[in-house]
């Protein structure tokens, strides 16, 4: 492997790693306090740092500050930064191009945030997003946080239903969308979709924002074009000095139940967590040009894709489209606006890499230093790659890992640190004490595959499932006594540091993006012919995994091909194509305990052709279903089909 070089001079280096580390663990107060003077400007101090305790599953961190997290992004950076430019966005046919310094970024968001407050919104109220990745994204969001009310970011890929969801769990006062978004050419309706949600579910104002321009219709009362609304609002908005503890906003994610969990963060110490380690996890310096390719509906895209950066007056890049199409554009951007800092996810790294080096030889890519990966696992391949191809050999690769509860990152291998290690986790954040334990909470010996588990609290954790909050003890805090449980599996190696190996429970990764087995199950179910339903995530040479659903079928009902469109679009419907079953098998009976529960690891198996990693048994009902399922996995015979 070629050394690793920077041209800027590393903020750590292994001493000090390990000084700030162990202070941080040893004296989290002291630590994280010093940390929250350097990192916020508050309007009142706290009285307590933190009186979190894992074995109540309270978590809470400076009780009685005060602080705006978008004046924290935006108005304090204004007497030294006023003309440096914060975002540099281009749209997805690279035509259209915005260059938005922080002054201007101040206007439009007082100017968004007046005209929340035009429509009544108020501190406390839920406002839902559904959005294009466009500037006023990311306005709309500060301008939530100037005036206090909760964001609840909802991606544009998922379904009209799958948002009706979020907006009646989150009682969403307010939508703020657009006429349609871009991504690789496609137009995506977006107001099409809010309009088809609402009929589910109520709320006072629907705000669009006129992106490609094309004509939608508008509900007279509910509806309302935001160049209409703006156009006599001030330039000016009061921020409104928020709790500590109040909450920023809620972002659904999956889990291994049918529902999607509202995870809720706070002002405080998620905007301190999000700044502090955007600073350190990506070495950022004044002169880098930083790039987060995440939509801003998922939790990287809020922490590193808006707080994260902002909150440290980064001039950070923004596009609107898909990275991989066409298949030079990523590598463009980067030499356009000289992109130092890259961060993406391994999916997008797989992609790109199939379409060989050519895309990557129209292109210098001189600015590159430091690269980063979220998400899932980055296979060796793909991590090779990235280092030796993209980014010359020369550039720290930084695999972060970290989860939407967490709120950053939280295990990584830090630039300048150790030796590159393709594919680990490596050492834990600052205030990060992780713990690998078997199933009844001992610790496991390293090289040695447990539960991966946090001991100690740290700011930016989430703190609680909006409105299930014994949804969130159980989940989190009720595995391992005094232990937050991450979901992931993992393990140390010799040298002390961590290796990720995924998820262990009923929650799959595909192409990056987090969905729960049951989720997709109750959505095939819910088909008249369907008697049962178990999805599980198999390898996928891109995607990382890709969606396989087993299903069978209501007595009297005769299984045929047709069903398999039918039953994908159930899918799609009901959460969005990024959870369409790529694979679906006809079987007769599934594998199950004798308490009836699906053993979706022997259908893994059986998919993979692993009939030697099967192991225990001795639970299965039926030990007949799993032998016709090897069997006719074995002869090729199986019943299936989808798209590929
Ligand atoms: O399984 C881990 C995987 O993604 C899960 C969290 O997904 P989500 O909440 O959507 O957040 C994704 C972006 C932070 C984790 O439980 N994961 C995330 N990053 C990595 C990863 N697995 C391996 N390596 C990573 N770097």
């Amino acid at each position: 492997m070629s050394e690793q070089k920077s041209d800027f001079g590393l903020m750590l280096n292994e001493e000090m790693y390990g000084k700030l580390y162990q202070q941080s663990i040893n004296e989290p107060t002291i630590f994280w306090a010093e940390q929250a003077e350097r990192f916020i400007t508050w309007y009142q101090s706290w009285h307590t740092v933190s009186d979190s305790d894992f074995n109540q599953g309270k978590v809470n961190w400076f009780n009685g500050a005060k602080l705006n997290a978008c004046y924290n992004c935006v108005d304090r950076h204004l007497p030294q930064y006023a003309n440096r430019i914060a975002i540099l966005w281009e749209g997805d046919n690279s035509q259209r191009r915005q260059a938005i310094t922080y002054q201007m970024l101040y206007e439009r968001v007082c100017r968004f945030a007046n005209s929340l407050k035009s429509l009544g919104v108020a501190k406390g109220d839920s406002v839902c997003l559904y959005m294009p990745m466009i500037p006023d994204a990311v306005v709309a969001m500060l301008a939530c946080a100037r005036i206090g009310a909760v964001h609840t970011v909802v991606f544009g890929g998922f379904s009209p239903h799958a948002l009706a969801e979020r907006l009646q769990n989150a009682k969403c006062k307010v939508v703020i969308t657009a006429d349609e978004g871009v991504r690789a050419h496609k137009a995506i309706p977006l107001k099409k979709n809010v309009d088809e949600a609402l009929t589910r579910v109520k709320v006072r104002k629907v705000i669009v924002i006129k992106n490609t321009g094309h004509s939608v219709p508008m509900q007279q009362q509910r509806d309302v074009w935001y160049h209409t609304l703006v156009r006599n609002q001030e330039f000016n908005c009061e921020p409104e000095a928020m709790d500590a503890e109040d909450p920023l906003f809620i972002l659904y994610t999956s889990g291994s139940t049918g529902k999607p969990k509202g995870l809720v963060h706070t002002t405080g110490g998620y905007l301190l967590y999000a700044a502090i380690t955007f600073r350190y996890v990506f070495d950022y310096k004044e002169q880098d040009i930083y790039w987060c390719t995440a939509d801003i509906g998922w939790i990287t895209g809020h922490s590193y894709g808006v707080y994260g950066p902002l909150a440290n007056h980064a001039t950070m890049v923004m596009y609107e489209g898909v990275i991989t199409s066409p298949p030079n554009i990523a590598w463009e951007i980067i030499d356009r606006y000289n992109v130092s800092v890259f961060y993406t996810a391994p999916t997008a790294i797989r992609a790109l890499m199939a379409f060989g080096d050519e895309p990557l030889n129209s292109t210098k890519r001189n600015s590159l230093r430091l690269l980063g990966t979220v998400g899932e696992p980055i296979n060796p391949e793909a991590w090779q790659w990235y280092h030796d191809k993209v980014g010359f050999g020369r550039c720290w690769i930084v695999d972060t890992w970290w989860q939407t509860e967490t709120g950053g990152i939280m295990i990584v291998p830090f630039a300048g640190i150790g030796k590159p290690k393709p594919g680990a986790a490596c050492k834990p954040f600052f205030g990060i004490k992780p713990r690998v334990v078997d199933a009844q909470g001992n610790d496991v010996l390293p090289q040695q595959t447990g539960f991966l588990t946090i001991t100690q609290s740290w700011p930016g954790q989430a703190r609680t499932i909006y409105g299930n909050h014994e949804r969130f003890l159980k989940g989190y805090f009720g595995q391992y006594g005094g232990l937050y449980f991450t979901g992931d599996g993992a393990y140390q190696d010799s040298n002390g540091d961590y290796w990720i190996t995924g998820r262990v429970d009923d929650v799959i990764n595909v192409a990056g993006h987090r969905l729960g087995t049951a989720e997709i199950e109750s959505a095939l179910v819910k088909h008249q012919a369907v008697a049962e339903a178990a999805v599980i995530g198999v390898p996928h040479p891109v995607k990382g995994e890709s969606v396989y659903a087993f299903v069978s079928l209501v007595a009297g009902k005769q299984w045929s091909p047709k069903l398999i469109p039918e039953l994908q679009q159930m899918v799609t419907d009901s959460i969005g194509k990024l959870a369409m079953p790529e694979q679906i098998e006809y079987v007769n009976k599934l594998p199950k305990t004798r308490s009836g529960k699906i053993m979706r690891r022997l259908l893994r198996n059986v998919v993979t052709g692993e009939f030697d990693k099967i192991g225990d048994i001795s639970t299965l009902a039926e030990p007949e279903v799993l032998d016709q399922l090897k069997a006719a996995h074995a002869k090729g015979k199986i019943q299936q089909g989808g798209s590929k």
